[in-house]
């Protein structure tokens, strides 16, 4: 094998996309206010960073109407959809048509920073853009969060292998050890 890998040429798009599909993750919208109007957009790529402090990230294709609003603004809510959410998700990705308004479907609020936040979502996470890194077609943005929400015991919307999915529950089959984690 080869010790110089920085001489290796990355898997092609169509590869990478086929196996990353296979990533299941939770469903989004990420949100937030400029000039008194309301952006928002549907998203998985979503991670936990550090709990001290409270920061997460966000990858934003450069592409769509949201990313710059989402910079300029310094400004974001992570809303957490619940299964129930389906329908607010495609609107969010942009299958309701382009002229609609995203925030009609559903129950909108503020917490801290001014950005939307869907009241029964199953968690949001409200943030400041703490540092903004491009990498290629996206921006990873990355949020201090202000204030959360969320509801226990709802089950999130699920994405992955290309389909919108619900959340299975596995038990640990353990005589007597834990069948929860976390
Ligand atoms: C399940 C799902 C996940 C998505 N994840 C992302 C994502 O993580 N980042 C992103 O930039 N777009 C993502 N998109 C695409 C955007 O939601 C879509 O392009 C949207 O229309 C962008 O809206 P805008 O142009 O108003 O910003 C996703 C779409 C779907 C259906």
């Amino acid at each position: 094998m080869s010790s110089d890998l920085s001489t290796l040429p990355s898997v092609p798009a169509a590869e990478y996309i086929a196996a990353v599909s296979q990533h299941v993750s939770s469903v989004c919208v990420i949100t937030t206010e400029l000039d008194g109007h309301r952006y928002g957009l549907t998203a998985t790529a979503v991670c936990s960073v550090t709990a001290e402090p409270a920061r997460l990230l966000v990858c934003v294709n450069k592409s769509g109407t949201t990313h710059a609003k989402l910079v300029e603004s310094g400004r974001f809510c992570v809303n957490v959809l619940t299964e129930e959410q389906d329908k607010i998700a495609m609107i969010f990705a942009g299958m309701g048509g382009k002229d609609i308004d995203r925030f009609a479907e559903g129950h909108w609020t503020r917490l801290t920073t001014g950005a939307p936040v869907l009241s029964d979502a199953a968690a949001a996470f409200d943030c400041r853009l703490a540092e903004a890194c491009e990498q290629s077609s996206h921006t990873v943005l990355f949020g201090d969060v202000l204030a959360t929400a969320h509801r226990s015991g709802q089950d999130t919307l699920l994405y992955g292998a290309r389909r919108f999915r619900q959340l299975r529950k596995v038990f640990a089959m353990h005589p007597g050890g834990p069948d929860e984690y976390l």
